[in-house]
């Protein structure tokens, strides 16, 4: 079970909320996996997907509410990581028969939210912290 540690925090509440649903969601599918029920991963890996488009949405309207200057070049690294939502999403249809595309999945899938989701967002960080009202970083969004 891993965990959103502090300093993996944006310290903004609506995007900090969301990384840790999309957590939620790669120990679902994890914990899934471990306890064989391959179906079940499957059917929440295009869950994982929608997820994290609707915040990379979220995000992306937030950071240009807020006036942030790179917020294109974040949008494009979004944008940039369709072809690995497009590989999780084709892992997901073999995991039922390939104990190698569950393992490459779990891979993946911590990579992906750790590396470029999370990390990625530690560039805007310290500009959105000072940035955002006090309700914004408070509200669930
Ligand atoms: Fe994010
Ligand atoms: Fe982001």
């Amino acid at each position: 079970m891993m965990e959103i540690t502090r300093s993996f925090e944006i310290e903004v509440e609506m995007i900090d909320s969301d990384h840790r649903r999309l957590l939620d969601i790669i120990n679902e599918i994890t914990q899934a996996i471990d306890d064989k029920r391959e179906a079940e991963c499957a059917r929440l890996v295009p869950d994982f997907v929608a997820l994290a488009k609707r915040h990379f949405a979220r995000e992306e309207a937030l950071l240009a509410k807020n006036g942030y200057p790179g917020v294109e070049k974040h949008r494009k690294h979004h944008a940039s990581l369709e072809d690995k939502m497009n590989t999780m999403l084709a892992l997901a249809e073999r995991v039922v028969e390939s104990a190698a595309a569950r393992d490459e999945l779990k891979k993946e899938l911590i990579f992906f939210l750790m590396d470029d989701v999370i990390n990625e967002d530690m560039d805007f960080k310290s500009f959105l912290v000072n940035a955002t009202s006090p309700a914004e970083k408070s509200s669930d969004g």
